[in-house]
Order: C-alpha cells, then structure tokens, then sequence
C-alpha cells in the first residue's frame, strides 16, 4: 500500500471535497467555507476477498441487544433504556453547560458496577480533571484518565485495557490523526479520528462517547458527517444562566429519538430531575396575563411547560417579535392567524414569547396554548390556573389533533388540574379531569370569555 500526499479544498460546513478553491461551496452554497488541507490517499490494491460473502436473511435468529444501564436513570432513559456494546455517542452542547461534568457521572456510575472505564481528555489536564473529581465526590471511583490529543496515543491506551466496556473522548475536536496534515479539529480530522476509533469501538466490543464543541449556532462544529457517523447524538439544550440542564437525543438507532433527561446543576455536579413537570410549572398564586400551561410530548413522556407571551406597544416600523423556546415563523403565522381568524390585531405589537425553562419546543400542539397566551397577553386578564392546553392550529383557524392523547391526558390528570382544552378527536377518554374539545379558535375564545 502506497501513499500519496494530496491538497484538496474541504468545505468546513458540509464536508464536501473541492479539488480547486473557490469563494462558495457548490454542494451547500455557504460562503467562505473551504479550507486547504493536506489528507494522504491511500492506494489499496484490489485483491478479492477470501471465501464467499455471506447473506443473511432479514429472520436469522439473532441474539438480544444486552443493554448495560449507566445508573443514572435519566441518562439511561435519554439513550434507550442503557449502553449498548461497540455504540458510538455524540454529546455536543455550549461551553461550560456540563458536559466533562456529566460524563464524569457516568464514568463514576458505571464504575461501581466494577467495570473499566477511560476517560481520555485533550482539553483538561489531570490536575483540573482530579479537582473536579474531588468536587463530584467521585475521586475514590478508580476511573482510568489520561490527557492525550493523538490518535495513535488514543488507540494504545485503549489496547491497555482489553476488558474496557467504555471509552470517553473529551473533545473529538482536539484530537488528531498523524496521517491527516490538517489541523485539529477541521472537517478531514475529525472524520478520521471517529472513523477510526469507531470501528475500534465496534471491533473490540465497547462503547464509545465523543465530546464535540457547538458552533455560535448552537449545531455541532464540522460538517454533519460526525452526527451520520455515530449511532446516538445528545445535545445539551438551553444555555449555561438555566436553572435547568436538558439533554435531548437528537438521533438514536438504539432507542426513540427526542427523548430528554433534565438535570440541575448543582454544587456536587449534576442532580437528576426524575418528574420534571412539577419543577417547569410555575406556582399557582399570583399567575400574571399572558402565561397558559401546554402539555407536550418529549420523546415518551409527557411535560408539562408554561408558555409566556407579552404584547406592548411598538413605536418601531416592523414591531420586534422575540421567541425564546420556539419556531419565530410559527410565532408570526399565530399572530396572522389570530388577526384574519378572530379579529384579533396585535400585529402592530411587540410581541414576546417565551417557552419557560429552556425547553425548545418544536412540535405543533403548543399551538393552542400559544394562542390562549396571545389572547390573554393582548386582553390584559388571566387564564384560569386549572386549564392545560394542546392542538395544533392551522392558517383557517381550525384545530387540528395531534398524537399521544391517553398519555398526556394522564400527565394532566397526575398533576391535579381539573380541565383540559384540545381538539375534537370524536373519541372518549376515560379520565377523571373535565375534557373540554374546541373544534376551532372561536370556540376557544367563547370559552376563555
Ligand atoms: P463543565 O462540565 O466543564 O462544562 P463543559 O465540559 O460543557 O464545558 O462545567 C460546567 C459548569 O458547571 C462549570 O462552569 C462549573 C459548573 N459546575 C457546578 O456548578 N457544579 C459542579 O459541581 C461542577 C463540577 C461544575
Ligand atoms: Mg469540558
């Protein structure tokens, strides 16, 4: 095998090779983005294999996936029910949000379970990784660390420990691969490291969890390629000044996707939050005008949040809107859909949003509780605290329905509110609050008077 030192011009956001420079990637179109790195291309012979390719059939008896749980119950929940072998996860988030802090956690809990763990750190020295440590209370745990930023250094600390179950990478951003001439960190670099320590997790049976640095957009730095690559991807959701940390599985081949664990931080590291409704809601006396209570969906279990709206007057041509937790777009086609639908005109307002907790909600049902918010901010008077409100709102105004009813009717019902508003789904429920079905805006407005 012979190898061959090659320049090419690597687009720094999507990841695509360009043999020549040019001001704009042809493949994403983002400008500014391609950067020259020197990368090794490998001639490999072609030589046919040995033996036949096996085919299997989609009904082989195969065994069941075993699942190691971390002892965090919130962390377990987030990427499926626990650790699968040889699974490769990704745990982006903002600087200082916790993530050393989180896997440090882990590593502890999964320690005492007397397994080997590693955790390879290119960012902290052992003296900062020590004190930490100390401050977790975790120090007695026998948790194997080492600072390394090469990916050959990686690869023999890990051949050290044949009987390591999982293996951590604090940051995929600082290692690098000696084989690849650019920096730490850039598109061709980070492929290769996880490619490689990858498929080391898969061939020797353990998992794997990369660290990465979020760019100022909040995705993670690089090209998507390392979320395509790996098999769970968790990012931190809310920024540092939140009470509340939130841990979201974006993608998860071993598990539902869009699950959350919330943590708070506290002085001994990060606290499991396990009925997370009781802690978003706020206290029932003195509700102000604008607030509703929404219950979601997050994954599978149902949440209850507090959606916030503020409407003032604006002396500004284009008035501002600002959405904290949610789709502005969306903010803006509610305040169409409330003016043409229902005659309600706040569109020379400045209107506010907020999804409180720092909790981002993208799916449609929080429509309704949106709308109940706006009317209520627009109108100056409160809703009543007993409501909880979800359905999806379409541009005539109609109400939509939307999924997992039972569960978030149950949710309701637990946390001791006497009605509920939703859309007219022509089916019974069997619970003990009152169900009040609204079949468009009108109707919820007769009802909030
Ligand atoms: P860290 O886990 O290092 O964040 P990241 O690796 O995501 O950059 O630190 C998280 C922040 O949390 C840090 O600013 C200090 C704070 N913190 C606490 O409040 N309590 C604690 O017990 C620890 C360990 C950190
Ligand atoms: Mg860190």
């Amino acid at each position: 095998m012979s190898k061959k030192l090659i320049q090419q011009f690597v687009c720094q956001s999507c990841g695509a090779i360009h043999p020549k420079w040019s001001g704009k990637c042809s493949d994403c179109g983002s400008w500014n983005s391609l950067v020259a790195e020197t990368t090794t291309r490998k001639k490999v012979s072609i030589i046919s294999r040995d033996g036949p390719i096996e085919i299997h059939e989609l009904d082989d008896e195969i065994s069941e996936v075993a699942r190691r749980s971390v002892g965090i119950s919130e962390f377990d929940r987030v990427i499926g029910g626990g650790l699968v072998e040889g699974a490769a996860i990704l745990l982006g988030g903002d600087p200082g949000i916790g993530k050393s802090t989180l896997v440090l956690q882990i590593l502890a809990a999964l320690n005492s379970g007397s397994s080997e763990v590693l955790y390879l750190s290119g960012e902290e020295s052992i003296q900062q990784i020590q004190l930490r440590a100390m401050r977790l209370g975790v120090s007695q745990k026998g948790i194997k660390i080492a600072c390394l930023t090469s990916l050959s250094d990686i690869k023999n600390a890990i051949e050290k420990f044949p009987d390591v179950t999982f293996v951590v990478i604090d940051s995929i951003q600082t290692i690098y691969d000696e084989m690849v001439e650019s920096a730490p960190g850039s598109v061709s670099q980070v492929r290769a490291c996880a490619f490689e320590l990858i498929r080391l997790a898969k061939q020797k049976g353990f998992a794997i969890l990369f660290i990465g640095h979020v760019n100022k957009e909040g995705v993670i730095a690089g090209p998507k390629v390392l979320e395509h690559m790996v098999d769970t991807v968790l990012y931190f959701e809310g920024d540092t000044g939140m009470q509340y940390r939130i841990v979201r599985a974006i993608k998860n081949r071993f598990g539902p996707a869009n699950e959350i664990a919330v943590f708070e931080m506290g002085a001994k590291g990060l606290d499991e939050v396990s009925n997370p409704s009781r802690y978003f809601l706020p206290s029932t006396t003195g509700r102000s005008s604008g607030s509703s209570i929404f219950v979601s969906m997050e994954g599978t279990r149902p949440l209850l949040l507090e959606v916030q709206a503020l409407c003032v007057p604006s002396y500004l041509a284009s008035p501002r809107r600002s959405v904290l937790g949610w789709d502005a777009n969306r903010l803006s086609m509610m305040i169409a859909v409330l003016n043409a639908r229902c005659g309600i005109n706040i569109l020379d307002k400045e209107v506010y949003l907020n999804i409180v907790g720092g909790l981002k909600v993208t799916e449609p049902a929080v429509d309704l509780a949106v709308i109940a918010s706006l009317v209520s901010a627009s109108r100056g008077n409160t809703v009543s605290s007993d409501y909880v409100f979800f359905g999806e709102v379409g541009l005539s105004g109609e109400v939509r329905s939307v999924s997992h009813i039972e569960q978030r009717l149950a949710e309701v019902q637990k946390l001791g509110f006497k009605y509920v508003v939703m859309p007219n789904v022509e089916k019974n429920f069997s619970c003990q609050i009152e169900v009040l079905t609204v079949n468009n805006l009108r109707e919820l407005l007769n009802l909030l008077g």
